[in-house]
């Protein structure tokens, strides 16, 4: 009876009629709703997104760069993730050889050294990609990169696109003129008609005896917006139908790193890739920065997101600290140079330097973190001095932004031990990674219980799992599927109708970890939203319960009452349509009648729209059965002031009320 849809194609789906109530279930609590008038303002900004490179989330993920280790520096002893091409009548070894790097930023390129090597019996080097490369018929790519050769090697090197075992050439091109100074090459790869997009690897070979080396190898499919150096785009198209109206970046434990050498340093994200050298993230693999400064702020004017920017704040995860005072000035000039960066006119050094690397027009920002979960901090009143150090430069300078900080201020009811208490910021940052049951639970008043004249609220990662007892970095977790099911979802809705009630606090919430790459040994966390390999995409239930929370929101808090019932209900509306969004939870296993009253209504139209998420609790979705759970519309009938509903067990529902 239910036909899954995906989001895309939500609108489009056609109403189904339902009855609203059926007469064989539990007693119906009852919901009033005081529609006729705003309780508080809705945040514009409430839903966005949270992003990090955790999981193959940049590498291996959005950043759509096919070529994995195409820098060499992923293993400083061997070229991990390159295999050696060469037949019986040829012959081929290769080598990191650091006496030969392109410049300082990539201190090591690739020797390929081919005894034995002709144009029917190439050798040479093969990329396994991220988890495969992704063949897709009739595709333009564009593969590039820097080689020279020894005296005398006057062959051609053959780029293309092949199935894993070599047998099936997808695309490819020639190039030649390798002589022996550094030189970019540059190649389109068009591939034909396939029945299926496969996974392949990318091949390339010399047609002649001789040395080769080989620096920045890089192969990107076509991007969202063509954007070169961009972003991959079915995972886009995802985010881009969640409305997201801002990014959190860049992170996370990425933005400190384990200690301060391993920290999101952002000048050396900017320009050409080929002056870029990467950095290691502190989630066991090697970042190439190619998610850079400025492809993040092109991410958010892409998205129609806000930035919410991070900035280092001299704390990194292995209690390597900066000490408040003079140690940690350039710390802060450098935030602020950054935040030059982003916002400064050409005429500034920084804002010349974006316009040199290609976007004259300054950004808009708002909003600026200090650090990243400062209250693991071991050290007493560190980050107190050093956020309110932060804060004041940051102040003296840009006094219109709005400092985020990651420890709770005195006074708050935040469970969170940690306080500062020098300097209030405007938004605390919170954080809740935790069960189904403890969000069903903590979701009934938990906000309502902050005091107004606290400092607002960004609950900057949080996301339900099914299990208390499994910690999302353990062992245990990264042997679930690493999607969450239908009954996280229903937990994360729950907490989301939470925030939604208290919108004029929660200002911004977005849930964390986005992404991950659903290969074993890609990814380190589990519950995260939207998965994928190098071939397909997919969101969790969640995915979907937070696109419609958070495209059905309006502007006003309408305030509610329900009568006892474990439910979980969030209403608002929109000023101007006069449209009301209900949400209704019910994580109970069974359907659940509810009467709702809108109280001051004079008038609703006699039909709503209801877009539901409902399933069995241990349902998911996945590679294989990507859209197994995922919302229907339908038309409900009967509406009026005071109507009758049943929401289906372990449903969540958003019914949109013309009044
Ligand atoms: O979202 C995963 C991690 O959880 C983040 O990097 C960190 O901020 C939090 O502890």
């Amino acid at each position: 009876m239910k036909k899954p849809i995906t989001l895309a194609v939500l609108s489009l789906f056609a109403l189904r009629l339902s009855t609203p109530f059926a007469s064989s279930e539990p007693a119906e609590p009852v919901i009033t709703i005081e529609a006729d008038k705003a309780a508080g303002t809705v945040s514009p900004v409430l839903y966005g997104l949270m992003t990090e490179e955790i999981n193959h989330c940049y590498d291996g993920g959005l950043y759509a760069e096919l070529v994995q280790n195409r820098a060499f520096l992923d293993d400083p002893k061997t070229p991990v993730h390159w295999n050696v091409i060469s037949a019986p009548e040829s012959s081929a070894t290769i080598q990191l050889d650091p006496k030969e790097p392109l410049n300082s930023a990539l201190p090591v390129s690739l020797r390929l050294e081919a005894p034995m090597a002709s144009g029917t019996a190439p050798a040479g080097i093969a990329n396994e990609g991220y988890w495969g490369i992704p063949a897709y018929s009739n595709t333009r790519y564009k593969a590039s990169f820097y080689a020279k050769a020894a005296p005398g090697f006057t062959g051609k090197i053959t780029v293309s696109i092949q199935s894993e075992d070599g047998k099936t050439v997808y695309a490819s091109r020639q190039v030649g003129g390798v002589g022996p100074a550094w030189k970019k090459y540059e190649a389109a790869l068009q591939t034909g008609s396939l029945a299926a997009p496969v996974k392949a690897r990318y091949v390339l070979t010399v047609d002649q005896p001789g040395t080769v080396w080989f620096s920045l190898v890089s192969l990107f499919p076509p991007t969202w917006k063509d954007r070169p150096n961009g972003l991959r785009k079915d995972l886009m198209q995802m985010l881009v139908e969640m409305k997201p109206k801002f990014l959190r970046f860049p992170g996370g434990n990425y933005l400190e790193g384990e200690t301060i050498k391993d920290r999101f340093e952002w000048k050396k994200t900017l320009g050409p890739i080929s002056e870029r050298p990467g950095h290691k993230g502190p989630w066991g693999y090697r970042s190439t920065d190619g998610m850079g400064l400025l492809e993040f702020l092109e991410w958010c004017e892409d998205l129609g997101a806000e930035p919410v920017l991070a900035v280092y704040a001299g704390y990194s995860l292995k209690q390597e600290r900066v000490a408040p005072g003079s140690a940690l000035e350039p710390y802060i000039q450098d935030a602020l140079e950054e935040i030059e960066y982003v916002t400064g006119p050409v005429t500034s050094k920084w804002g010349a330097q974006r316009a040199k690397d290609g976007h004259p027009q300054p950004f808009k920002l708002r909003y600026v973190e200090i650090g990243n979960e400062d209250f693991f901090d071991g050290k007493p009143g560190s980050y107190d001095g050093r956020f309110s150090q932060f804060y004041g430069a940051i102040k003296k300078k840009y006094p219109h932004l709005q400092c985020i900080s990651t420890v709770a201020f005195e006074g708050s009811k935040c469970p969170e031990r940690a306080r500062i208490k020098t300097q209030r910021p405007e938004v605390v940052d919170e954080h809740y990674y935790r069960s189904t049951d403890e969000f069903l639970k903590m979701s009934t008043d938990f906000y309502e219980k902050y005091d107004r004249k606290e400092p607002k609220i960004f609950v900057g990662e949080w996301a339900a799992h099914e299990d208390g007892r499994i910690k999302p970095w353990q062992k245990e977790a990264l042997s679930q599927p690493p999607t969450p099911s239908m009954k996280s979802a229903l937990g994360d809705a729950a907490f989301m109708a939470e925030m939604e009630r208290n919108a004029d606090l929660v200002i911004m919430q977005c849930y964390a970890p986005l992404f991950v790459n659903v290969n074993p040994g890609a990814w380190q966390w589990r519950p995260d939203l939207i998965g994928y390999d190098a071939l397909h995409s997919f969101g969790a239930p969640s995915y979907y319960a937070i696109a419609m929370f958070g495209s059905n929101l309006g502007d006003q808090i309408l305030k509610l009452t329900k009568t006892d019932s474990p439910l979980h209900v969030s209403a608002t509306r929109d000023s101007k349509t006069r449209e009301i969004f209900l949400k209704l939870v019910n994580p109970q296993t069974v359907a659940q009648p509810v009467k709702i009253d809108l109280k001051g209504v004079v008038s609703v139209a006699p039909t709503a729209t209801a877009i539901t998420l409902a399933a069995n609790p241990e349902e998911t979705n996945s590679i294989q059965e990507p859209t197994k759970v995922v919302p229907v519309r339908s038309q409900v009938n009967g509406i009026k002031p005071s109507f009758k509903y049943t929401i289906p067990a372990n449903g969540i529902v958003v019914l949109k009320i013309k009044s």
